[in-house]
C-alpha cells in the first residue's frame, strides 16, 4: 500500500478560511463573466436546451455579448484580468453562440453573423506559456496546492497515474515533471481529443516537450468506453477531470474507484463550480457528493474546496 510520508503530507483541509480563499481566487479566473451577464447567460442556456430562443432574443444576446467581450478586453487592458481568465470567458461565450447557432427560430442571416463573431472575436489562440502549446489553462492555480498535498509521490519508483480528461496536457505535464520523477513510472491519459482541431497535436507537442522519466500511454476515446481496458486496482493516483456532466462524473468516479489501489489518491475537479451550463441543475458537486456518499467509510478526505481529494482506504 502506498501511503504519504507523515512529515510531508498536509493535514486535511475540508473547510475554513484557506478553502474559501482558494475557491474565491479560482472562481475569479474560471468564471470571469460579470454577474449580470452571467445570470442572463444561465437563463439563455436553459432556453437553448429547450430550443426556444427566438430571433428577437438572439439580437438581444448578440448586443449583450458584444458588451461583455468589450468588458473582458477592458479588464485585461487595465490589468484586472489575466489572459487565462479572458480565455475562460471566451470559452463560455463561444459555447453560448454555438448553441444559439443551432436554434430553430434563429434566422440564417443571424447564424452567419454568429459565425463571423466566432471567427473574428473568439478564435482559439495559444496562451503565452513558454515551451508549451496551450490554449486554455485550468491547472496553474492548483500547482502549489498539489505540491503541498501530493509532493510525497516525487522520487517514488513504479507509480501508475491516470488522468481522465487531459485536454492539451497542461496538468499531465505538471504531474510528469513534479510527481512522476523516478524510474518505472507511467501516466495514462484518457481524452476524446475533440474539443478543438488542434487539441491532440498540442497535447502530443507538450508531452514530448516535458522532461520526465515516466512513460505516457494515450488512450483516445470516451472514458466510459476506454477505462475498462485498464487493470483493476492498479493505479496510485487518478485525476477525474473529463466530462463535467453529472452522470458522466458518477460513471468516471465509479470506474476510477475500481482502478484505484488501496491507498490511491482520487481528485475530482470543479466541485465548487456550480455554474457549468452543460450540467444544468446537476453540477459537479451533486455527482461528487453522491459518489462520496456511496463510498462512505471507505476513504479518507484529503481536502475539499474547489476540488475534492480522497485516498482509498478499503
Ligand atoms: C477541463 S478539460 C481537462 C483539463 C486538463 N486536465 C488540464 O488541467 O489541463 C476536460 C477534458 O475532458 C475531455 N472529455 C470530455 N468528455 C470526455 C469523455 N467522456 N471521455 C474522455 N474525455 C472527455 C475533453 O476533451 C477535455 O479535454
Amino acid at each position: 500500500m502506498l501511503s504519504p510520508d507523515t512529515e510531508n503530507h498536509a493535514t486535511p483541509n475540508s473547510g475554513g478560511t484557506d478553502a474559501r480563499a482558494r475557491i474565491t481566487a479560482i472562481r475569479a479566473e474560471v468564471m470571469p463573466l460579470s454577474p449580470t451577464f452571467h445570470a442572463a447567460f444561465m437563463e439563455w442556456f436553459s432556453r437553448i436546451a429547450q430550443d426556444s430562443l427566438t430571433e428577437q432574443d438572439s439580437q438581444r444576446i448578440l448586443n449583450a455579448v458584444a458588451d461583455e467581450l468589450q468588458r473582458l478586453e477592458d479588464e485585461r487592458a487595465e490589468g484586472r484580468m489575466n489572459d487565462f481568465a479572458v480565455a475562460n470567458g471566451h470559452i463560455s461565450i463561444r459555447a453560448l453562440l454555438t448553441g444559439m447557432a443551432q436554434q430553430s427560430d434563429v434566422t440564417r442571416q443571424t447564424k452567419v453573423e454568429i459565425q463571423r463573431i466566432l471567427a473574428d472575436r473568439l478564435s482559439i489562440n495559444l496562451l503565452d506559456v513558454p515551451g508549451y502549446r496551450i490554449t486554455h489553462d485550468w491547472f496553474h492555480f492548483h500547482e502549489d496546492h498539489w505540491r503541498k498535498h501530493f509532493g510525497y509521490f516525487s522520487g517514488r519508483p513504479n507509480l501508475r497515474f491516470l488522468e481522465i480528461g487531459s485536454f492539451e496536457g497542461r496538468s499531465a505535464c505538471w504531474m510528469l515533471s513534479e510527481l512522476l520523477t523516478a524510474p518505472g513510472c507511467q501516466l495514462i491519459c484518457v481524452d476524446t481529443f475533440d474539443l478543438h482541431p488542434g487539441q491532440e497535436s498540442n497535447f502530443d507537442h507538450n508531452i514530448h516537450a516535458v522532461s520526465s522519466n515516466a512513460t505516457v500511454l494515450k488512450l483516445r476515446g470516451r472514458s466510459q468506453q476506454v477505462l475498462h481496458h485498464i487493470e483493476e486496482q492498479s493505479i496510485d493516483f487518478i485525476y477525474v477531470d473529463g466530462s463535467h456532466s453529472a452522470l458522466d462524473i458518477i460513471a468516471d468516479a465509479a470506474a476510477a474507484w475500481r482502478l484505484a489501489r488501496t491507498g490511491a489518491v482520487l481528485v475530482f475537479d470543479d466541485y465548487a463550480n456550480d455554474v457549468l451550463p452543460d450540467s444544468f441543475a446537476m453540477p459537479c458537486k451533486v455527482a461528487t457528493d453522491a459518489f462520496l456518499a456511496m463510498i462512505e467509510g471507505r476513504y479518507e478526505l484529503i481536502f475539499k474546496d474547489w476540488q475534492v481529494a480522497i485516498s482509498k482506504r478499503i
